[in-house]
C-alpha cells in the first residue's frame, strides 16, 4: 500500500501547511481521494463555528470498514491486521489476518442485526482489550450502528448514566476482563447499570474470564452461539460522510461527561492522514498502541487509523507492570515492534523500577516512539529517548484531544525535529492560534495564552450527543468564531507549542480526563458530607492527583470517613477518579457571592502557602489559615 499524502521531508512539511491554509478545500480532497468512496462528495466544507456547524465531503457516501478492511483482502489480505498479546505471557497470542478480521467483522455485524440492531441504533460496548472489541468496534460501523465504547474502569453508575444519555438499547460485553493480576466483573457491572436503566433490550457476552454470570432470559446471549448460527457474508451499508461513526463520553469542566461524536468520512481521513504521517508509517511495521479502546487514543490509533491504513496493529491486553515491570519490553521483544506509542504516566511509572527491565529485552527492532495524554516532562522523555530509544528512535510528543479525533499538534517522526516537552508543530490542515484573556489572538512567538484552533479540520467534533447547545457552549463560545480546545499553550522563540496543561476545571490523572465537578457530585453523595471541592495537584506519577477539600459532619474517625469517601467515589464514578488526599476541613473559602476560590486550594494543595494573592473578597480569611493548618 502507498500512501500519497505521507510528507516525507521538512520541505514537503512546510509546502503542504501552506497549501493546507491556503487552499483548505483542495489539500483535504487530494488527501480524501485515496480513500474508497461510494459516491465522491459534492462539496469538501460547509461550516460556521457559530452554531457550529462543521461538514466535511458534502454529499459523499462512504463505510468506514471498507476502507478499513475490504480494500486490503486483495493485496494484504494474509497480512495481520492485528496481534493480540493476552494478558498472561503463558497464554498463546493471536494474530488475525484482514481476511480473518474482516471475516469475523461481517459476521458479527450480523449477530448484531440478528439480535435487533439497526442502522442509527446506539451499542454500547464495555470489554477488555480483546480482539473481539474492535471486533464489535468494527461490526457497529459495518451496519452504520453508532458504537459508544466505555473504558473498563467505569462504575455501574457511569455506565447507566451513558446508557440513558446515548438512550443505547443494546450492550456487547464479556464475563470478565484480566488485568495484570486482577480479573474484572465486567457483566456483573453491566448488570448493575441494568437494575438501574430499563431501555435496554439485548446483551451480547463474550465467554473470557468464566467468572460465573448472571444470564437473563431474552436479554442475554452468548457471543459464541450468536456467531455460529449468523451469516458469514454482511454487505457495508451505505453511510453518509456526515453520519455519526460513533459517541464517545469525556469529561468536561461542568456536569456529567458529555458524549462527543464523531462523523464517518471526516473522522476516517483524518485518523489515517495523522496516523501515517506523525509515525511516517512503512507497510508492514508494527505498531503498538498501549492505550485502551475505551479512549480515544485506542479509537483512532488502534483501530481506524492504522487499520484504514493497512497496518498491522499489536493489541495488549494487560498492563505494564504484570506479571513483572519489564512486560512492554518483553512484547516489544517478542512481536519485534517497531512502533511504540505510550502515555507518560506508563513511562513514570516504569522508570521507577529502574533501567533492568529494560536492558533484560531486546529493542533493536523499534524505530519511533510516541508520546500522548498529558505534558511529558523532560527527565520521562529523556529516559525514554535513551533507555527505550537508545537514542536513535525519533520521539513523536502528539498533542489532541477526544474532541479533535485525531493528532494536531506534533513532530512528523524524523521528518520535523523533536524538542522535549514540546509537542511542536501543528500537522498541515491545523491552524492553531494563541488567545489573550480579551480575546485577541497573540501575534508573534516567544509567547503564552490559551490554544484555540481558528479552521476546522475533518475529525473535529460535530456535536455532543443530544444537547447540540452544550457542544456549542463548551467549545465555540469562550472565543466566538474559534475553536476552545481548555489547554494552556506556550510558543517559543522558533514557533514551537509546548502545551502547559488545562487552564478550566478539567483534571489530566494518569492521562484520563477527569472534571473536578464530578468528582464533587459523587463526594457530595456520600452520607455526611457537607460540601467539597476538589483540585488537582502535581503528582511524581500520574502526572495530577486529586486532592478533595470536604466538610463532613461528623468525622470522628477520619480515616473510616476517608475509606468510605473513597468506595462511594469508586461506585459513583470508577476507581480512577478516587481523590489521592482528602483533607477534612471546616469552610471553604468562599466569595461573598458564594463562588468557591480555587486559586486558593490549588495553592495549598501544591504545598505552596506562601503568598495566598487577594483573600479581601472572602467572605471568611479565616478559613485560608485553617485549612493551610490542617494540610496533608
Ligand atoms: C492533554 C487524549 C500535553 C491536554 C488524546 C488535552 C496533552 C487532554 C497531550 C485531552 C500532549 C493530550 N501534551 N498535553 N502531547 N496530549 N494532552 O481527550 O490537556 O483524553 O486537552 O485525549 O489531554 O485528553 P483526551
Amino acid at each position: 500500500m502507498s500512501y500519497p499524502y505521507k510528507i516525507g521531508s521538512k520541505e514537503a512539511y512546510q509546502a503542504a501547511w501552506k497549501r493546507s491554509v491556503e487552499d483548505p478545500e483542495g489539500f483535504w480532497a487530494d488527501v480524501a481521494g485515496n480513500f474508497d468512496w461510494k459516491k465522491r462528495w459534492d462539496k469538501v466544507l460547509d461550516w460556521n463555528f457559530t452554531e457550529p456547524n462543521v461538514k466535511w465531503f458534502v454529499g459523499g457516501k462512504l463505510n468506514v470498514t471498507e476502507n478499513c478492511l475490504d480494500r486490503h483482502l486483495v493485496e494484504r489480505g494474509d497480512e495481520a491486521a492485528i496481534i493480540w498479546e493476552p494478558n498472561n505471557p503463558k497464554e498463546q497470542y493471536r494474530t488475525l489476518s484482514y481476511t480473518e478480521l474482516h471475516a469475523e467483522v461481517c459476521r458479527f455485524a450480523n449477530v448484531l442485526k440478528n439480535n435487533g440492531v439497526r442502522k442509527g441504533d446506539r451499542v454500547c460496548i464495555y470489554m477488555g482489550m480483546v480482539p473481539e472489541l474492535a471486533i464489535a468496534v468494527l461490526a457497529c460501523a459495518r451496519i452504520g450502528a453508532i458504537h459508544s465504547v466505555i473504558f473498563g474502569g467505569f462504575s455501574a453508575k457511569s455506565i447507566a448514566d451513558r446508557l440513558v444519555d446515548a438512550q443505547a438499547e443494546y450492550i456487547v460485553t464479556a464475563d470478565g476482563a484480566y488485568r495484570g493480576a486482577k480479573d474484572i466483573p465486567l457483566k456483573s457491572v453491566i448488570d448493575d447499570a441494568l437494575d438501574q436503566v430499563d431501555i435496554v433490550k439485548k446483551v451480547i457476552v463474550l465467554l473470557r474470564t468464566k467468572t460465573p454470570v448472571s444470564m437473563i432470559k431474552n436479554r442475554d446471549v452468548w457471543w459464541a452461539d450468536e456467531m455460529a448460527r449468523a451469516d458469514a457474508a454482511c454487505p457495508a451499508e451505505v453511510m453518509d460522510a456526515e453520519d455519526p461513526l460513533f459517541i464517545l463520553y469525556t469529561s468536561g469542566s461542568t456536569g456529567k461527561p458529555k458524549g462527543v461524536v464523531h462523523s464517518s468520512g471526516g473522522y476516517m481521513v483524518y485518523a489515517a492522514y495523522s496516523f501515517v504521517n506523525v509515525f511516517q508509517y512503512e507497510p508492514a511495521q508494527i505498531h503498538f498502541c498501549t492505550a485502551d479502546i475505551g479512549w480515544i487514543t485506542g479509537h483512532s490509533y488502534i483501530v481506524y487509523g492504522p487499520l484504514c491504513a493497512g497496518a498491522t496493529v499489536m493489541m495488549f491486553e494487560g498492563i505494564p507492570t504484570w506479571p513483572d515491570a519489564g512486560r512492554f519490553w518483553d512484547i516489544v521483544d517478542k512481536h519485534k515492534v517497531n512502533i511504540l506509542y505510550t502515555a507518560p504516566t506508563a513511562i513514570r511509572s516504569l522508570m521507577a523500577y529502574g533501567t533492568e527491565w529494560v536492558d533484560k529485552h531486546d529493542l533493536s527492532s523499534l524505530r519511533i516512539l510516541g508520546s500522548v495524554g498529558e505534558p511529558i516532562n523532560e527527565e520521562a522523555w529523556h529516559w525514554f529517548d535513551k533507555h527505550v530509544g537508545k537514542g536513535k528512535c525519533p520521539i513523536v510528543d502528539t498533542w489532541w484531544q477526544t474532541e479533535t479525533g485525531g493528532i494536531m499538534i506534533s513532530n512528523l517522526a524524523g521528518v520535523t525535529p523533536a524538542k522535549p516537552s514540546f509537542a511542536t508543530l501543528p500537522l498541515p490542515g491545523v491552524q492553531p492560534v494563541l488567545m489573550d484573556e480579551k480575546g485577541n489572538e497573540i501575534e508573534g512567538n516567544d509567547v503564552s495564552g490559551n490554544l484555540c484552533i481558528k479552521f476546522p479540520w475533518p475529525s473535529i467534533i460535530r456535536t455532543t450527543y443530544g444537547d447540540h447547545e452544550r457542544c456549542r457552549a463548551n467549545y465555540f463560545a469562550a472565543y466566538p468564531n474559534y475553536y476552545f480546545t481548555g489547554d494552556g499553550c506556550y510558543m517559543d522563540v522558533d514557533g514551537n507549542y509546548r502545551i502547559t496543561g488545562r487552564v478550566d476545571d478539567v483534571l489530566n490523572v494518569s492521562g484520563h480526563r477527569i472534571g473536578t465537578a464530578e468528582v464533587e457530585n459523587a463526594i457530595n453523595m456520600h452520607e455526611g458530607v457537607v460540601e467539597s471541592a476538589v483540585v488537582g495537584y502535581p503528582h511524581d506519577l500520574k502526572g495530577q492527583g486529586i486532592y478533595a477539600y470536604v466538610i463532613h459532619d461528623n468525622t470522628h474517625d477520619e480515616e473510616l470517613t476517608r475509606q468510605d469517601i473513597l468506595q462511594t467515589v469508586a461506585r459513583i464514578i470508577g476507581p480512577i477518579a478516587k481523590p489521592d488526599k482528602i483533607q477534612f476541613v471546616k469552610g471553604l473559602p468562599k466569595t461573598r457571592s458564594g463562588k468557591i476560590m480555587r486559586r486558593i486550594l490549588r495553592k495549598i494543595a501544591e504545598g505552596d502557602m506562601s503568598n495566598m494573592g487577594d483573600t479581601t473578597t472572602l467572605l471568611d480569611p479565616q478559613v485560608v489559615d485553617d485549612i493551610k493548618e490542617g494540610k496533608l
